[in-house]
This record gives C-alpha cells, structure tokens and sequence, in this order.
C-alpha cells in the first residue's frame, strides 16, 4: 500500500450510503436523559447528540431538533442537566423518545425517580450513574436542530460506574450506549494502547507491534494444531483420554471432527481400553 492515498484502490466491499448515515455512524456514545424545568413543570428527553465542548472552561453541548418542546422549554430556561442511565433503565429511554412533554407529564408517565440538582432547577434522575448541569451559554441553529452550548455548573458521578473514568464494572453499573432505532449496547472491555516512546520511529513500531500480534496468533495455532495431533494419537492408540483436555480445546475453538468422535464413542471410550 502507498503512502499516497490517490494510489491505492478503496478496500475490498465497502460501499456507500446516503449522507444522512453519518449520524448514525457516528452514534454509540452514553445517551443521556436530558431534563428541563420551565414555569414549574419538569420534561426529560433521551438524547444521543450530545458532545464536549470546550475543556477550561467545561462546556457540553447537545443537539435538540428544533421542532422538539424541549428546544422551546431549554430556550426560556436557558438550563438543562444531563443524567446518564444504566441497562436498567433501557425501556424507559426508549419509551421516552415516543412521547411529547407538550402533551403529558413524562415523569408521572413513567413513575421515575428524581433529586434536586446542585446549581440549577431541573431535577435529575434517579437510577442513573453521572449527572451533570448546565447553564446555556450559546444557542446555535444548525439544519433542523438547535445545538445548545452549555457551561458545567456542576458534575456527580456514582463512583461504582465512574472514577476518573468510566470504570465497565458490573453490567448495570455501566452507562447505556445508543446505537440506532431501539438498539442500545454497554461497552464491553477496556484495552489497554501502547504507543511508541519518543525515542522509536511510530511507523517502524507500529509495523512490529501488528507483526508481533500475528506471530503470537500463528504460534498459539500451532500449539493448539499440536494438542489436537497429540490427542488423535491417543484416540488412535485406545489410551485414556483426560476429558479436561477436551474442554480446554473446545475453550480454545478447536473443533473436532466427526471422524475424532466415532472414535471416543465406539472404540475408545474415555479411560477405557480400546476394543478390537
Ligand atoms: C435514544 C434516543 C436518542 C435520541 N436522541 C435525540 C437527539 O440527540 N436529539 C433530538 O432532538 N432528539 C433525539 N431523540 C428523539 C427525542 O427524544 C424525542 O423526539 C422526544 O419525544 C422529544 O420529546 P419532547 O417533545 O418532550 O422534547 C432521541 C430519542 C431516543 C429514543
């Protein structure tokens, strides 16, 4: 592959989709229940597009459509908090998203818990596992949506989901991940990246580090190749066979064939001789 770009055919199979794919290729993060106060009543909204901002000062945003009651209640209060909900909570964020606070009370709807913010007057929502509260600071029109630059006046985390990072423990302690429609995911597992010290050249390292993976891959193959023949002759010596031996090769992907089967059934039963 050449280092330039206009040399190298695209990958095998990729295809196109319309510009509005973007979005969704795009989706995945934590979604968060948004929540409003105006006049006394409350609203709560799930909401996907929401990113950050700026670091110092720590300014969030989060993209409303414009036709949407909760643009029009975070234009008079100039607030909105942000609640981050774990699996437990899946129906109700989902069940949120199909219903108006234009029409109806979505927190006697769904019977959710709430606590009094720190900073401002939205409430914010029990079950959940981060909290943060904005103040509005910028309103941008953007297409059909408002995207609402808010300055963190205020950030709680429940430490079992959340150190200085999100901590993946326990299922449901784990922030609920959009994917599209009413798909939602948890992250799986953390891994760890190494990059190359200033000292190495990254391409040179980089290049080693894929190769050093794929030997360690072509090795772990052979040893299993390995156990896999050593076990055959067993089979074909009628001796005892460990049936440990068979769970480990199963943990390790490596399939039997039916040949190998008839073998342990009829003629060598495990731990038994062979019979003629
Ligand atoms: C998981 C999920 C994520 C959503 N993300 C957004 C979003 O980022 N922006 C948006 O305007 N609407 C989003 N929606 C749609 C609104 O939540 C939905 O239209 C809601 O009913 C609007 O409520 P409201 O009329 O009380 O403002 C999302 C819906 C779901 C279920």
């Amino acid at each position: 592959m050449s280092n330039d770009p206009w040399l190298n055919a695209p990958p095998d199979g990729v295809e196109a989709r319309p510009n509005a794919t973007a979005g969704r290729v795009l989706m995945g993060g934590p979604v968060a229940l948004v929540t409003t106060m105006w006049r006394g009543k409350p609203n709560i909204v799930p909401i996907s597009w929401h990113m950050p901002l700026s670091s110092r000062p720590s300014i969030v945003g989060i993209a409303v459509g414009q036709e949407r009651y909760t643009a029009e209640m975070i234009q008079h209060a100039q607030e909105f908090a942000i609640s981050i909900p774990t699996r437990p909570l899946l129906h109700h964020v989902q069940y949120l998203g199909t219903l108006s606070g234009e029409h109806i009370d979505k927190f006697e709807a769904t019977q959710l818990g709430t606590f009094p913010p720190r900073t401002i007057t939205a409430p914010l929502v029990a079950g959940c596992c981060a909290w943060i509260e904005c103040q509005v600071v910028e309103a941008y029109p953007i297409g059909d949506h408002i995207l609402f630059a808010g300055l963190v006046t205020s950030v709680q985390v429940d430490p079992r989901s959340f150190d200085d990072r999100w901590l993946l423990g326990e299922t449901d302690t784990r922030p609920l991940h959009f994917i599209a429609g009413n798909r939602y995911s948890t992250l799986g597992s953390v891994m760890e990246a190494r990059i190359p010290q200033a000292s190495e050249a990254p391409e040179r390292v980089l290049r080693d580090r894929i190769e050093e993976e794929l030997e360690l891959t072509r090795e772990a193959r052979e040893r299993r190749e390995e156990a896999v023949g050593e076990l055959r002759e067993e089979v074909r010596r009628g001796h005892a066979i460990d049936p440990g031996t068979l769970d480990d090769l199963a943990k390790s992907g490596i399939e039997m064939s039916a040949d190998d089967l008839i073998d342990l059934s009829r003629g060598t039963m495990l731990g038994e001789p062979p019979r003629e």
